[in-house]
């Protein structure tokens, strides 16, 4: 199964590809030759094996719809996407996986928001999130998030996006630098404390959710900056 791929109104640079676990055939050879080798070191489960298969299938779905159809998608120490090929360096894309699906949102550098991160939070995981919500969350954040379940979601998945879209990880910068102020549920959108940063959601068929970030030039660096301090 093809990934499918569109775009999302607020972010009309970036093309955003999604594919159903269930429906993937693992298949070395249809990734790009400079992503094999790293397939084949994965020292890891079958699972784990599909979800990155699949992640680089919507990475490279993503990046095709862009107009760049031969940009690999390798891996950075920190374990980040690290794009390759002609036009790469020109180029965002970060990569999620759930329990049922795996998406990919890429963007270009002179696109709106250059910088793009993207992260689905399963129902499963609501759980996990409620167990460290009190370290993590601000106290509003907080009250909201025993409230309401979307709300406690979207605390720990708008922290992931923007960890991404900034390439700064989760636990350097957004877990402690990044939170939620509100959700307006008929946009959709979360707003976050960040100066240039974006964010916005979709409900999933299951339960879940799926979140999609973008920062601009000026708050990639900011965040930058403030993950090394
Ligand atoms: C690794 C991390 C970026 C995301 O992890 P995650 O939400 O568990 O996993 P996701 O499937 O959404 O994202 C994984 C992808 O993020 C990307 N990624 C990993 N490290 C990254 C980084 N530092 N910056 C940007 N992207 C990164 C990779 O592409 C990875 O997929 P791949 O290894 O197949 O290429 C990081 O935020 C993390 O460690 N989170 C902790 C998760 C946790 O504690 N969860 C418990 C509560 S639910």
């Amino acid at each position: 199964m093809e990934p499918r791929v569109r775009t999302h109104p607020s972010f009309p640079d970036a093309r955003l590809a999604v594919l159903a676990l269930d429906g993937v055939v693992v298949a070395p050879e249809a990734l790009h030759a400079r992503e094999q080798p790293l397939f084949a070191a994965l020292e890891a489960t079958d699972a784990r094996r599909r979800e990155w298969f699949a992640g680089r299938r919507a990475a490279r779905a993503a990046l095709t719809a862009l107009g760049y159809e031969d940009i690999a998608t390798l891996r950075r120490d920190n374990g980040a996407p690290n794009l390759a090929g002609h036009g790469a360096d020109q180029l965002h894309v970060a990569i999620t996986h759930g329990k049922r699906l795996a998406a990919a949102v890429a963007a270009h550098a002179a696109g709106r928001w250059p910088h793009v991160g993207i992260d689905v939070v399963d129902a499963e995981d609501l759980a996990r999130v409620r167990a460290v919500a009190k370290r993590v969350m601000k106290p509003d954040e907080l009250a909201r998030a025993t409230a309401d379940p979307l709300h406690a979601r979207l605390a720990w998945g708008a922290r992931e996006a923007v960890a991404k879209a900034t390439n700064t990880g989760m636990f350097v910068f957004a877990l402690s630098k990044c939170w939620t102020l509100a959700i307006d549920t008929e946009d959709r959108a979360v707003q976050v404390n960040l100066d240039g940063i974006q964010v916005v959601y979709e409900p999933l068929d299951d339960g879940g959710v799926l979140v999609l970030a973008g920062a601009s030039p000026a708050a990639y660096e900011a965040a930058q900056a403030a993950a090394r301090t």
